[in-house]
């Protein structure tokens, strides 16, 4: 066979190579108190470098997943959240699998709402935990005193997932270390050279109800002096931390030999979704 080499393409065609940065995965939940919106205003107050990254409270995961650290060991008291991350890591196509199945209706909303997540395989879990927090009332995760999901119908357009951020969810998972519990247990392997940052329920502003029930119990005042206390702890063994919490005089209290930060929030205060400005404080051992 011969090849005629002044033969025109019959098309003008370049070859061009794109390279495509690796996509930073977002939070894939929404989450009461949750950073995304203040983690640019975090992070630049973090350590410049640190062997382990910890953080104890991981909610939606906004100042993890930001952070990018290779090696990090994450925590939460609520299980389900837990089992979720844990389910995304291990399989999250499965996971989204899961989750085409379930149609965004009131009846399905209240048949999947009934369901105990542990009745469930993890895979299920998960896609039950994404699905009720895409498709109830403000997209926000609340039980009761019983530990029951208790949100109702939220009736949103939205979809469940992005596909592309549950694979970058999944990568910046896999070599993370996922705990569940208390916080004081999730930073029991810490030393020198790591770094933690706590974000934990806020303590609560006068007047101001707060929505945040995470888990069946809350996180009351001697909760935040315990914490007050594993934080000097952490400080007499070298380890450097940073903490989220609201400025309020019970907390500069609790922190007063420390340096602190004010970073600004919006919050939402009621159920109409007023916002207001307020400062919130970041409080640094370093
Ligand atoms: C303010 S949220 C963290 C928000 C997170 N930084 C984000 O961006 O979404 C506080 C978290 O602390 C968890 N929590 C409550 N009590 C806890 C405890 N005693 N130990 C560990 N986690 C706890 C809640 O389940 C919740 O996820």
């Amino acid at each position: 066979m011969s090849i005629n080499l002044n033969m025109q393409p019959e098309f003008d065609f370049k070859i061009e190579t794109t390279i495509v940065a690796p996509k930073k995965a977002d939070p894939f939940i929404k989450w009461a108190g949750g950073k995304q919106a203040l983690v640019s205003q975090l992070i630049p107050h973090f350590p410049k470098s640190f062997s382990r990254y910890y953080e104890p409270f991981i909610g939606g995961g906004a100042v993890f997943f930001a952070t990018e650290h290779p090696v990090s060991i994450i925590s939460d008291q609520n299980e389900w959240l837990i089992d979720t991350y844990e389910a995304i890591r291990d399989d999250w196509k499965k996971v989204a699998a899961t989750l085409d199945t379930l149609p965004n209706t009131k009846n399905d909303f209240l048949r999947v709402r009934a369901i105990a997540p542990k009745s469930l395989n993890k895979i299920e879990r998960a896609a039950h935990f994404i699905y009720l927090n895409k498709t109830c009332f403000r997209g926000l995760f609340r039980v009761n005193r019983q530990g029951h999901f208790n949100v109702p119908y939220g009736a949103y357009d939205r979809r469940y997932y992005d596909p592309a951020n549950l694979s970058a969810a999944a990568t910046a998972l896999s070599g993370t270390t996922i705990l569940r519990g208390d916080y004081e247990a999730a930073v029991v392997g810490i030393s020198e050279g790591d770094f933690c940052y706590f974000d934990p329920p806020y303590y609560k502003l006068g007047g101001f109800a707060d929505f945040n029930r995470y888990t069946a119990g809350q996180f009351r005042e001697k909760d935040q002096v315990r914490l007050a206390a594993l934080c000097n702890e952490l400080s007499e063994r070298n380890v450097k931390w940073a903490m989220s919490n609201s400025d309020t005089p019970f907390i500069r209290d609790l922190y007063k030999k420390y340096r602190k930060v004010q970073v600004n929030a919006r919050r939402e205060i009621n159920l109409k979704s007023q916002e207001r400005n307020v400062s919130e404080l970041l409080i640094l051992n370093y």
